[in-house]
C-alpha cells in the first residue's frame, strides 16, 4: 500500500487536464506511442470534437521513482466543466491528493477556486502545476502570487510544465510520489469500496469503478450495495490501464473495476458501498453529493414515424448515462416524445448531440425549464417542470424558483458589464472582493431559471472571453411565475409554451414572435404569430403569403434537375412539423430559446 498514490487532476476548463493526462499516460509506457492517440482519456466523440471533458476515466499508471521503487500511480479523471461537479466530488473521495493545474496565461479562475474547495473538503493534499509555460503569453511569477493570495497555497512547491511540449511530466510524476500520502486502509478488515463511477460494456454489463477503501475483494466473492441491499457475485476484479487488467484480488487503498453481472448502470449508484454480503462493515461510508437533474426539456421526434426509434435511442443512452432522467411526455403538436431531466444545459445538449449523431434522429427540444414549486390556494404543493402541467393559475396561491450562488471572476474592468447582465437576470449582488492582478470575483445571487438560457455565453461575450463562471443551487424562493404560450393561426402549440418570470414576459414574447416570423417560411396563406399570457395577447408578428415554387427556375426541359428540387424541398420538409395547417421547421422550437 506504501506504493500506491491516488489523485486527480482538477483544474478550470481548458487548463489542460486531458492533454496532461495523456502525457503522464504516455510516459508510464502502458501503451505503445503508436497506439496512441492524443487526449486519450476522452474517448466520446463529442468530447474530442469540443474538448470537454464528461465522462470519468481512471487509468493504473505504474513509475519508476527516484528512490529506485515502482509506484502505482492511479489517476482518477475529473470532468471539469460546472454542470459535472457532483463527479468530481465523487472522484475526489477516492484520492489523497489532487494536482492543481493552473494555465499560465489565463491564470486562477472560477472554477480552479470551486474545484479547491471541493479538494479541500475531502481533506486532499494539493500539489500546484502551472501549466502553458511554452505560451509567449505565460506570466508564471504573476501565477506564482494567485496561488499564494487566491489560492493559499505555497507557490515554491508548484511545478512548471508544458503538458503540449512534454516539459515538467517526469517532476509531476516525481512530486505526486514525494509529496501525496500513501493510502491506509486493513486487507483483513471487511469490505468497504467507494463507487465513483460505472460505464456499460454491451458483453459484460456495467462495470463499476470504485476505490476500496477497507479489505480485500476477490472474483467469486458475493458482495451487497448498502444502499439497497441488491447482492452480486463478483466475476471479475482487474484495473484500469486504458484496457481491462484482470487481477486476482484488489486491496484496501487500491483503485479499480468490478463486474458481477449488473445489466446497466442504473442499478448501480455512484456514492454507494460496496461491502462483503457475509461480513458487511458496519456502517456506509460517507456519502457524496447525488447528481440531481436541474434542467428540464421535452424532446421529440420531427419525423411522426420516429418516437419507436427514439424510445430505443434513450434506452441505449441511459445505460451509460445513470444522471439521465426521462419519462414518457406527449405534446398535441409533436406526438409522443420524453420529458428529461439534466444536470445542467451542457448535460442537455451533449444528450442532444449523441441522440442526432450516434442514433442519426432528428429531434426538437422544448425551451428548457427549472422546477418550479406551486403552493395551491387548499394548501397543497405541487412540484411542475414541464409548462404543459401548469395549473389553472386562479388555484395558485404563490409560486418558487431555485435560486443559485453564483462566483464569478473577472479584470475589474468589466465589473460594470457584469452587474448589468446579472441585475438584468434578476440577480442579487451579494458581495465582491479584490483577488490578486486588478481581479474580482463577484458573488450573486440569482434565479436558476435566468441562468440555464445563454448565461454564460453573454457571460463570455461582454467579458470577451476572461469571465468565468461557477454556482451552487442555494434554496427556493417565491417568484411571479406565468406561462407564456405561442399561438400560430390561433393555434396554441403547446410545444413552444414556457414558464418565465412576469416581468420578462412581454420582452421575451416580443423577441420569439419575431425570431418566430423569420424561422416560419412563408407559405400560401398568411400565419399569425402570437405570444399570449393567458387570454390576454401580449406580442404578435405575422408572415405574409407566399407561393414558392421551388421549379420556377428550371425553365422548360430538364426534367430530371426538377426532380431533384423537388427532392431537395421533400428533404428540407423532413425537418418541418406540422401543426394545424402551417409548417413549422425544426429552427423555430430553437428560435424560442433565444434571448436576444
Ligand atoms: P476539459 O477536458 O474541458 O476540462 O479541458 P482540459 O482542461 O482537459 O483542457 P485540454 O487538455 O483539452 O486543453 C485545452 C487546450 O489547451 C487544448 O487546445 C490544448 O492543446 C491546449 N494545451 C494544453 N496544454 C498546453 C500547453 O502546455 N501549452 C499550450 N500552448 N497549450 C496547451
Amino acid at each position: 500500500m506504501k506504493n500506491i498514490r491516488n489523485f486527480s487532476i482538477i483544474a478550470h476548463i481548458d487548463h489542460g487536464k486531458s492533454t496532461l493526462s495523456d502525457r503522464l499516460i504516455q510516459s508510464s509506457k502502458i501503451i505503445s506511442d503508436r497506439d496512441f492517440k492524443d487526449q486519450i482519456l476522452d474517448t466520446m466523440d463529442i468530447e474530442r470534437e469540443r474538448g470537454i471533458t464528461i465522462k470519468s476515466q481512471t487509468v493504473c499508471l505504474p513509475y519508476k521513482s527516484k528512490d529506485g521503487k515502482t509506484y502505482d500511480l492511479n489517476l482518477i479523471d475529473t470532468p471539469g466543466h460546472v454542470d459535472f461537479t457532483y463527479e468530481v466530488s465523487r472522484a475526489l473521495a477516492s484520492c489523497e491528493g489532487a494536482l492543481l493545474l493552473v494555465d499560465a496565461s489565463q491564470g486562477v479562475e472560477a472554477q480552479t477556486l470551486a474545484n479547491l474547495y471541493l479538494a479541500l473538503e475531502h481533506n486532499l493534499e494539493i500539489i500546484p502545476v502551472i501549466n502553458k509555460i511554452d505560451l509567449p503569453s505565460a506570466d508564471i511569477d504573476r501565477v506564482k502570487d494567485q496561488i499564494e493570495e487566491d489560492l493559499g497555497l505555497d507557490p515554491e512547491t508548484a511545478i512548471l510544465v508544458s503538458a503540449k511540449e512534454g516539459l515538467g511530466i517526469d517532476d509531476v510524476m516525481e512530486a505526486t510520489v514525494r509529496m501525496l500520502p500513501p493510502p491506509v486502509g486493513d486487507a483483513a478488515a471487511p469490505l468497504e469500496a467507494l463507487i465513483f463511477d460505472s460505464h456499460y460494456d454491451p458483453f459484460r454489463g456495467t462495470i463499476v469503478h470504485f476505490r476500496i477503501k477497507q479489505g480485500t475483494i476477490r472474483a467469486g466473492d458475493r458482495i451487497r450495495f448498502m444502499s439497497n441491499n441488491a447482492t452480486y457475485k463478483v466475476e471479475e476484479v482487474g484495473v484500469f490501464q486504458i484496457v481491462r487488467v484482470p487481477k486476482k484480488e484488489l486491496c484496501a487503498g487500491e483503485v479499480g473495476y468490478m463486474i458481477a453481472g449488473i445489466k446497466t448502470v442504473s442499478d448501480t449508484r455512484c456514492g454507494d458501498t460496496v461491502t462483503d454480503h457475509r461480513r458487511p462493515c458496519s456502517k456506509p461510508l460517507p456519502g457524496f453529493k447525488e447528481a440531481k437533474p436541474v434542467v428540464f426539456s421535452s424532446i421529440y421526434p420531427v419525423a411522426s414515424d420516429g418516437y419507436e426509434d427514439l424510445v430505443v435511442a434513450m434506452e441505449k443512452l441511459k445505460l451509460n448515462d445513470a444522471s439521465l432522467i426521462y419519462e414518457k411526455d406527449s405534446s398535441a403538436a409533436l406526438g409522443f416524445g420524453f420529458r428529461c431531466g439534466f444536470l445542467g444545459l451542457l448535460h442537455l445538449e451533449v444528450v442532444q448531440e449523441r441522440l442526432e449523431r450516434e442514433y442519426d434522429l432528428s429531434l426538437i427540444l422544448t425551451a428548457p425549464s427549472v422546477r418550479y414549486r406551486l403552493i395551491m390556494n387548499d394548501g397543497d404543493e405541487l412540484i411542475i417542470d414541464n409548462p404543459a402541467l401548469y395549473p389553472d393559475p386562479t388555484n395558485i396561491e404563490y409560486a418558487m424558483e431555485p435560486f443559485i450562488k453564483a462566483a464569478i471572476i473577472v479584470p475589474d474592468r468589466y465589473m460594470g458589464a457584469v452587474m448589468k447582465l446579472c441585475l438584468e437576470r434578476r440577480g442579487i449582488n451579494k458581495n465582491y472582493q479584490y483577488l490578486t492582478n486588478n481581479r474580482l470575483e463577484m458573488i450573486f445571487e440569482l434565479p436558476l431559471g435566468e441562468v440555464i438560457y445563454d448565461f454564460y455565453d453573454r457571460l463570455k461575450s461582454i467579458t470577451q472571453g476572461y469571465g468565468s463562471f461557477d454556482y451552487e443551487l442555494i434554496e427556493y424562493r417565491r417568484t411571479d411565475l406565468v406561462k407564456l404560450d405561442f399561438l400560430i393561426n390561433g393555434e396554441r402549440v403547446d410545444a413552444l409554451s414556457m414558464l418565465i418570470h412576469r416581468d420578462n414576459a412581454v420582452a421575451r414574447a416580443r423577441v420569439a414572435c419575431s425570431k418566430l416570423k423569420d424561422e416560419i417560411p412563408r407559405q400560401m396563406f398568411k400565419i399569425a404569430i402570437q405570444g399570449a399570457i393567458g387570454g390576454n395577447i401580449i406580442s404578435r408578428s405575422t408572415v405574409s403569403a407566399f407561393r414558392k415554387d421551388v421549379t420556377a427556375k428550371c425553365y422548360g426541359g430538364d426534367i430530371s434537375r426538377k426532380r431533384k428540387l423537388l427532392e431537395k424541398q421533400k428533404k428540407g420538409k423532413k425537418r418541418m412539423k406540422m401543426v394545424g395547417q402551417v409548417m413549422l421547421p425544426q429552427s423555430a422550437f430553437l428560435a424560442v430559446l433565444k434571448t436576444d
